[in-house]
Parts: structure tokens; sequence; C-alpha cells
């Protein structure tokens, strides 16, 4: 587990993709503000590497900008100081011929920043650039297994890569990618990132679960109903209409067999015995083996589709998914996703999770809702009947924004009688720690440069997420439907969401 004390070894980050959204929006203002906290190496510096001729002043210039608008600490002296870390070098990875010069610029900016041989290789390109970028890692000799490679010392070093999603488009795939990764790396050198997991509420639902004595006893089938996972998104596709629209696109892929599952899987995991990065991945990976397969009879019963039509994002009126940039006109993509997971092991079992991710809807937020079941006595049936029913107790565990956890639960009403009311006990991250959570990609690049693997997931995870997932999103792909769009920008979703959950005599938690 992450260790703030360990020293972090001098590197460079090689960035593929560098003129791409994710190295300006959220690599380089996370890696600016470690700088800010003085927790990058001693000596550290970025290569940006992509296609775009470009000077390492324009590279900065063209970062700029956004790292005003994404950093939690930015102020212009610090850029100052920063900035000159920050380098640049045109090349496509996809050739191999691009190799000797990059290696040549390799060592030499690790001999101007006196960072060793140890390298971060970052891919943040198109998915389908994978592949050839890490077969010519391979055999231009950059992953030197522990020997000195840019010959600067003698030190044992190392190179780790780290992988953006979407990880494969199906099961198969993710299992190439996995075999195409392993002929070059180490399982120990390879970072696969979900940065969910990187989020502070995530990390913190393990010291929830195992650090406190009160709520494991009760985490189970035994007392809990089920468990609900939000992720809603406010935002539409916002250029990336391109991505989005093809199969690895789509709130199932993109959001549910990643995010989801993983934030389902810690929720769901087994104490592990130690904090271990393998040990914790083992767990996690044990509850997703334990996600029964969804057979195709059962996909209308468990799985909803939604896509976006026209309507409102915070009082603005705003277009429909397939009036979006690069969408397909007719696309039958879904921008929202519900399932519903049953976990068939001995804690979960007859628990389901139903998982819901979406854009364009009513909020931002994505949250964690226990419900726990009825007393199994009801001393209170009067009250209950007056009140419709008495709400079952919930853990509500907001990851944002709003990080937090809230307890809910029947209080009596002061005075005469014994009415009832829900209430509620509330720990605010913010208030309570008088601190604004780090982002999640500056935890996760820290944790990859102090080589502590327990936030990026293993193969065995990926593989397994896709087996959940895939039935369904084969079966939508090769079964169009013909209601879509079915929800207006700014909902909480297509009705048919509401009706699973009410065929199961539920309801969603929409604060
Ligand atoms: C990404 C998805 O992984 O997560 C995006 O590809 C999505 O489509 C994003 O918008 C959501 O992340 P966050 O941290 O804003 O919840």
């Amino acid at each position: 587990m992450p260790n703030a004390a360990q020293k972090v070894q001098p590197c460079i980050v090689v960035i593929f993709g560098a003129s791409g959204d994710l190295t300006k929006r959220k690599l380089i203002p996370s890696l600016y503000d470690l700088y800010v906290g003085k927790q990058l190496p001693e000596t550290f510096a970025v290569l940006g590497v992509s296609r775009t001729p470009m000077s390492d002043d324009e590279f900065r210039g063209h970062l700029l900008e956004q790292a005003k608008k994404f950093a939690h600490h930015y102020d212009d002296k610090t850029w100052a100081e920063f900035a000159p870390m920050v380098h640049y070098h045109a090349g496509d990875s996809t050739q191999a011929e691009a190799f000797g010069p990059l290696k040549a610029r390799i060592a030499e900016l690790a001999k101007q920043h006196r960072t060793g041989d140890n390298v971060i290789l970052y891919l943040s390109m198109a998915p389908q650039l994978y592949e050839p970028t890490i077969v010519n890692i391979g055999a231009a000799g950059m992953v030197t297994e522990g020997k000195a490679w840019c010959s600067i010392n003698r030190e044992p070093s190392w190179q780790r890569i780290i992988i953006e999603k979407p990880f494969g488009h199906d099961r198969e795939s993710a299992a190439h990618l996995n075999r195409v990764l392993g002929r070059v790396f180490e399982e120990e050198s390879i970072y696969r990132i979900d940065h969910y997991l990187g989020k502070e509420t995530v990390q913190n639902l393990l010291v929830f679960r195992f650090a406190n004595t009160i709520f494991e006893p009760i985490w189970n089938r035994n007392y809990i109903d089920h468990v609900q996972v939000t992720a809603a998104e406010t935002v539409g596709v916002e250029g990336r209409g391109g991505y989005y629209d093809s199969p690895s696109g789509g709130a199932l892929s993109d959001m549910i067999q990643s995010h989801l599952l993983q934030v389902m899987a810690v929720v769901a995991m087994e104490p592990p015995v130690t904090m271990r990065a393998d040990d914790i991945r083992l767990e996690k990976t044990k509850v997703l083996i334990g996600a029964r397969d969804i057979t195709t009879d059962m996909i209308p019963k468990m799985a909803v589709r939604g896509q976006y039509g026209p309507g409102q994002n915070e009082g603005t009126a705003v277009p429909g998914y397939r009036q979006e940039k690069g969408v397909n006109p007719a696309s039958q993509t879904d921008t929202f996703a519900a399932l519903q997971v049953h976990i068939d092991t001995w804690r979960w079992g007859g628990v389901p999770f139903y998982l819901r991710s979406g854009k364009r809807m009513a909020k931002k937020l994505t949250e964690i809702v226990i419900y726990f079941k009825p007393t199994p006595h009801a001393l209170f049936r009067e009250q209950a009947m007056k009140k419709n029913g008495i709400p079952p107790n919930q853990i509500v565990i907001n990851v944002q924004p709003d990080e937090g956890i809230r307890l809910r639960f029947e209080g009596k009403v002061p005075g005469a009688g014994m009415n009832m009311k829900s209430v509620e006990m509330d720990f605010d991250y913010v208030k309570q720690f008088k601190a604004k959570p780090p982002e999640a990609y500056a935890t996760l690049l820290l944790d990859a440069m102090r080589g502590d693997q327990t936030l990026y997931k293993h193969r065995n995870e990926i593989e397994e997420a896709w087996r959940i997932v895939q039935p369904v999103a084969e079966h939508w792909r090769e079964n169009p439907q013909d209601d879509l769009p079915n929800y207006a920008a700014g909902t909480w979703g297509p009705s048919a969401a509401d009706v699973m959950m009410a065929r199961d005599g539920r309801h969603w938690h929409n604060p």
C-alpha cells in the first residue's frame, strides 16, 4: 500500500500521446502539483512524445493554459521552476525507426537532469497504437531488467509501463494485449491504470471496512439487502465522439467495465491477508471471478441501455448524443447503462449489486449506497403504516463531489408519541481533514514512481471484468434498440432503469 515515507528514485516519465487531452488536463497538472508538494524525486524530467512537430518551448506553452485551470496549486513562479523539466520529442512510436532517436533523447535528458536509467513509459494514446508501441519498446532494448541502460550510472534501474484504458474492447483483445505486454515487461512492471482507484474515497473504503470493527460484521448477506453504485456525469462526450462511438466506447464499456466494477470489487472484497499490492488485488479478482455470467436470456432483466436526446444541462439547452461531433447520426451507442451483478460467493449470495453510469444526467455524482435489510421484527408497525414503510438503513459513500460517508437511520421525533424520522450521521472529508483530496492521477503517478501497484489493476481483473460485461455489449451491438434516444439530457436516465429496479421491489437512490 502507498507509503508516503517511501523515497522516490530519480526518473524520467515518457508520455506517448503527449499532444492529447489527458496530458494537458491530468498528467502535467498532477506532476506539477506533486512538484509543489515536494513529492517528486530530487532529479526528475518529463518527455512528451507525439507525431506533431513542436519545440520544448511550444510544448510547455501548449500545456500552460490547462495547468492553470487544472492544477490545484498553480502559480507563475513555481511553474517557471517546473517547466524546464518538461521536454518534447516528435516521433511516431508505431515505427521502429523512431526509437533510435527517442532512446538517444532520453539518454541525453537523463544526463542533463541526472535521473539515471529509471524510466516510466506512459501510454496515453489511441488504443490501436498500444501494441506496435509496446513491441517497438521491446525491440529497441529499452527494458533492461534492472541493468543500466543509458550508461549514466551502474545502479540497478527499472523501466515501468503505465497503460491507459480502454484496455482491449473485449476479453480476447484484453488477453492479447496482456500477452503482448508480458513479452516485453514483467507483471511487476506493468501498471494498468484505473483512475477511480486513485480517488481518495475509494481508497478510504479499505480503511472504512478494515480499520474499523463495527462495519465488517454486518457487511454481508445477513444484513445487506443490496448495493448500488452510480457514476453520473452532467457532461456529454466533450469532443470525444470519435472514441466514444467506437466498440470500446459507450457507458457499459467505458465506465462499468472499468471504474464501476473496480469500485464494486473494493466494496465486496474479503479482508486481504496483508496490505501488499498482490494480496489486495487477489481479493478483488476473486470478487470479479464470483460475478455470475450474464446469459442472453437474462440480459433484458439485468441490463438497461440508454442514450440521451436533446435536453438541458444546468439550465442551458444541449443537443442529443446523435447530434454531437464525430457521432453517427443513427448511433446505437449507450450513453447510459445499468447492470445488475450477482456475486456468487458465501458472503454475497442473494445480494444484487446494481451498477449504473450515464452522461448528461441530472447531477455529477459518484456514490455507493449500501441498503440494509429491515429489522427482523416490526415493532413499529403502526408508525410504518403512517410513513408508507420504514426506510431501510443506508450507508451512502460519496466518492465525488462532496467526498464523505453518511449513515442514515431512524430517529424519534421529539415530543409526545413514538413518531420517527430518517436522520443522518455525516462524515465530510473536507471539513474533517481540512483538505481537498488530491487528484487521482497525482496519487497514481506517485505510486508508479514508488513501484507500488496496489492501486493498479492486475491482468486477471481486466479479463474478468470483460467477461462480465461482454455478453451484454455483444447483445446490444447485435440487437439495435428502436427507442433510442430514450432519455432527455439532464435527467436520471431511461425509465427502463427504474422498471428494472421496480421489478425487484427497489428503486434508485437519486439524490
Ligand atoms: C473516463 C471515461 O475513464 O472517466 C470518461 O473515459 C469519463 O468518459 C471519466 O468522463 C469520468 O471520470 P471522473 O473522474 O470525472 O468521474
